[in-house]
């Protein structure tokens, strides 16, 4: 069978390998009956057993080529001693940080310490998986945390957290660099506790102005690239800058990333001819066409496989599954990603 990991390894597969960005989740009732223990979202990940189990919730359900640990790119701010709580109806919400006070109130150097519980999910996970399934863990990049972190909530603009960056640019660009060493020193242990492919969330990269686009997206991206590949030359990764338009091109270049994942707005037959061919891609199908399902699903998986246009990629969404999607459709889409040649 194809497997993201043998696309890695120069082997391409007529059909490509598939699995889905928040593959588990609320759209699950086998989710849902785990949660439901859970006194909150955080408990749930920081849980070994039941992380475990939710990881390999879509995967006992679904013919899929990877598994995601279970775990969230907010993480790392709690780690590093930021309150964070997940409101059933607000999203996120993290207690106030500012430019000129976070070295006082985070503590960067206890992150792999208070994230042991992760690596002791991903060990569980690991005894679990089937060796050629790919086992991705993952991060926030540096600027979609940055965000967050000085927003203190999700938002639509993030314009509180820009706002701090224009005026303090300095202050930071030095923020973004120990956001680097922190995000890196976590996902280097993701690797050694088993997980075999990464994938970078920069959800937000769409929301960093053009003129910043290299001093805030791409060399923090870079040298988070570095340092991890000083410790794992070969380990995969999938860089997800959400949004970033024609600025692809830069950091599919320039980043170091071995795989672009690629936001529905894209368009997949100018990515497949800008792109590097060395590059895999990955993407991008609408997650509400998952919820529509039927004939304009069909119709739509065959269109991705046409624009790919033969090169090597990994079949998935363009953001992450929505909690009102069918699991028929789910079933439905894998079943025509598996039939094309
Ligand atoms: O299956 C998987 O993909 C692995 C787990 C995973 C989660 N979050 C679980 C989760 C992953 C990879 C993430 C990444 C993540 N988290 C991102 C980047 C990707 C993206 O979706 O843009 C971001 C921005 C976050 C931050 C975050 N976490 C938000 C904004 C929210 C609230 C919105 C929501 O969907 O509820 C979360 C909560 C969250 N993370 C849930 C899950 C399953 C839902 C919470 C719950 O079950 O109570």
């Amino acid at each position: 069978m194809s497997t993201i990991l043998n696309l890695f390894q120069d082997q391409y597969p007529s059909s490509p390998p598939l699995w889905f960005m928040r593959q588990a989740g609320r759209y699950l009732p086998e989710y849902r009956d785990v949660r439901k223990i859970c006194q909150s979202f955080l408990d749930l990940c920081y849980t070994p057993d039941l992380a475990a189990k939710v990881t390999l919730q879509p995967l006992d359900r679904f013919d899929l080529d990877a598994a995601i640990l279970f775990s969230d790119i907010l993480v790392v701010p709690h780690a590093l001693g930021q309150h964070v709580s997940f409101e059933e109806t607000k999203g996120p919400l993290l207690s106030s940080l500012s430019l000129s006070s976070y070295q006082e109130s985070l503590n960067f150097e206890q992150i792999t310490q208070n994230l042991k519980p992760t690596y002791e999910t991903i060990e569980l996970v690991k005894e679990k998986l089937p060796s050629t399934t790919a086992f991705i863990g993952f991060a926030g990049a540096p600027w979609t945390l940055a965000l967050y972190m000085l927003e203190g909530q999700g938002s639509r603009d993030f314009a509180k957290a820009k706002q701090q960056a224009f005026e303090q640019e300095d202050k930071f660009t030095q923020f973004l660099d120990k956001l680097v060493e922190a995000v890196s020193s976590h996902l280097i242990a993701q690797v050694t506790y088993g997980v075999n492919v990464l994938q970078l969330f920069d959800t937000w990269a769409g929301l960093c102005p053009a003129t910043h686009f290299e001093k805030w997206i791409l060399q923090p991206t870079s040298k988070l690239i570095t340092l991890i590949k000083k410790s794992y030359p070969h380990v995969p990764i999938i860089g997800f800058p959400k949004g970033i338009g024609q600025n692809l091109v830069d950091y599919g270049r320039f980043s170091g990333v071995s795989a672009l994942s690629l936001d529905a707005v894209t368009p997949l037959s100018w990515a497949a001819k800008v792109l590097p061919q060395e590059l895999v891609l990955q993407g991008n199908m609408d997650p509400v066409m998952l919820v529509s399902g039927g004939y304009a699903l069909e119709n739509t998986v065959q269109v991705i496989h046409e624009q790919m246009n033969k090169r090597p990629y990994i079949f998935n969404l363009g953001h992450g599954i929505l909690p009102r999607t069918p699991i028929k459709n789910v079933e439905d889409c894998i079943k025509w990603v598996r039939r094309l040649r």
